[in-house]
């Protein structure tokens, strides 16, 4: 028995699979790698940011989109208001930068958690608004912080607050 035992041992240690063992993790891990950043592409949203060249504010906002997974495009234009119109925006609700994601617009320092629940729950409004530059806001970082609205505009310019920051 135990000979046998021995013969098997020596049979399976000289057996090739053994070899092959770090070659299939290496496989299985590039597979996994290859899904992880597949879903990471699905996921990726692209969202086109419409501001002024000078805009410090639209830079911060936009590094916060980026660093929340987004691929932003900018496109830097002297003047957003036609943009803002374009969209239908009403001068109330105007911040400084409009991005456009999906069907959707999104107008100011919106956070990205927002813009990811637009898009996952497919919300019927045509976009979504944080009116003026609330500090606090992405991309509006500083001390005494306000509170803000997250506000949803639908396309009959029903307006309703989406979420709310303190
Ligand atoms: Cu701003
Ligand atoms: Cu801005």
């Amino acid at each position: 028995m135990d000979n046998e035992l021995q013969n098997n041992l020596y049979i399976y240690t000289n057996n090739k699979l053994v070899y092959l063992i770090p070659v299939i993790i290496i496989i299985l891990i590039g597979i996994n790698i290859g899904f992880s950043s597949l879903i990471k592409t699905a996921y990726a949203k692209e969202i086109m940011v419409y501001k002024t060249p000078t805009c410090d504010c639209c830079k911060s906002w936009i590094k916060h989109l980026r660093n929340e997974g987004f691929n932003v495009t900018t496109k830097d234009i002297d003047d957003v208001k036609p943009v803002k119109k374009q969209f239908g925006i009403s001068s109330q609700y105007q911040s400084c930068h409009t991005a456009k994601v999906g069907k959707y617009f999104i107008e100011g320092h919106v956070h990205a958690f927002d813009i990811r629940k637009l898009l996952n729950e497919k919300s019927d409004v045509k976009g979504l608004s944080v009116p003026g530059m609330p500090v606090g806001s992405p991309g509006m970082e500083g001390k005494n912080k306000e509170k803000y609205n997250v506000l949803a505009i639908d396309n009959s310019d029903k307006v309703t607050v989406y979420s709310s920051y303190e």
